[in-house]
């Protein structure tokens, strides 16, 4: 069933578990959560990736929302990392009532009244809202730990940015990154500790792809309640598309996308149970 992203996250912040959001991009990628989601009997995110916006805005929002009204869990719909005021609005117009406002590359003045704004557009529609300060990127190699640190949110600049913005959940930055670890991740354990003191909102972990189970659970007690997962469902559907296609057998054209919502699927799976939502539907 289509549930508020509020409800979800409250629930899994109640009862110390957290939400998976998995970006899709096309039905397999749908299917594939919702698979997963009802086969475990757990609640679970769609989340739009910006970029498959480009692809199909509003058909893609269309069968998110049909498809999380027909599931037998608890789903929600969400725009993940919108930079646009175009997106936004878009998406609210088509229904969808969760996004995230990302005004993490500009600089901080800018970002607070970025979000500010999105939130004020949002609420209207009684959408929530997640933002972010400090700025998670792709691999970190190369740079310094102090250049490390400068990127890492602030946890008295986050309870400013809260207060000013209006924000219902926040996404922190705290060693995390998007993409690949290239080298071990390392989490500032002592960071979140101490946001999670100071701001009473969900919090939110991006980059989870990548995570070992411990560093995910250890997160969960200290706060998170949402992981966002891609690279990791997004290289299960490239590898089993390459599998399929370059095998020594003729593949009909819906046995190879039957195989690649099950490689989705199995990764899926496989986090929900490392988030502990496993059986919360
Ligand atoms: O929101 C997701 C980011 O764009 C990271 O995705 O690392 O799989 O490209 P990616
Ligand atoms: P990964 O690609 O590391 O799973 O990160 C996903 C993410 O944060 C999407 O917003
Ligand atoms: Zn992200
Ligand atoms: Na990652």
């Amino acid at each position: 069933m289509l549930t508020s992203t509020r409800e979800l996250l409250e629930t899994a912040r109640r009862n110390i578990f957290a939400i998976g959001a998995f970006n899709v991009y096309n039905l397999e990628g749908v299917k594939a959560v919702i698979n997963a989601a009802e086969i475990s009997r757990s609640p679970a995110m769609l989340q739009l990736h910006p970029s498959a916006l480009k692809y199909g805005s509003s058909p893609l929002v269309a069968l998110c929302l049909e498809a999380a009204e027909a599931a037998t869990v608890p789903i929600s719909v969400h725009l993940d990392h919108s930079t646009s005021v175009k997106d936004i609005d878009r998406v609210l117009q088509d229904g969808v009532r969760s996004i995230m406002a990302d005004g993490s590359p500009l600089p901080y003045e800018q970002n607070l009244e970025f979000t500010r704004n999105m939130t004020r557009l949002a609420h209207s529609y009684h959408a929530i809202v997640e933002a972010e300060i400090g700025r998670i990127s792709g691999t970190e190699d190369g740079l310094t730990i102090a250049e490390k640190e400068a990127k890492m949110t602030d946890p008295q600049q986050a309870v400013e940015f809260v207060k000013a913005t209006n924000v219902d959940a926040l996404a922190v930055t705290i060693g995390n990154v998007h993409g690949e670890y290239k080298s071990p991740p390392r989490l500032d354990f002592p960071r979140l500790e101490q946001i999670r003191m100071l701001l009473d909102i969900p919090l939110v972990l991006h980059g989870a792809s990548g995570l070992p189970a411990e560093m995910i659970a250890r997160s969960i007690q200290l706060g998170v309640c949402k992981f966002n997962v891609n690279t990791e469902v997004r290289q299960a559907y490239m590898q089993a598309l390459k599998d399929e296609i370059c095998g020594q057998q003729e593949k009909d054209l819906l046995e190879v996308t039957g195989e690649a919502i099950a490689a989705m699927q199995d990764v899926i799976l496989e986090k929900l149970e490392l988030f502990g939502s496993v059986g919360k539907a």
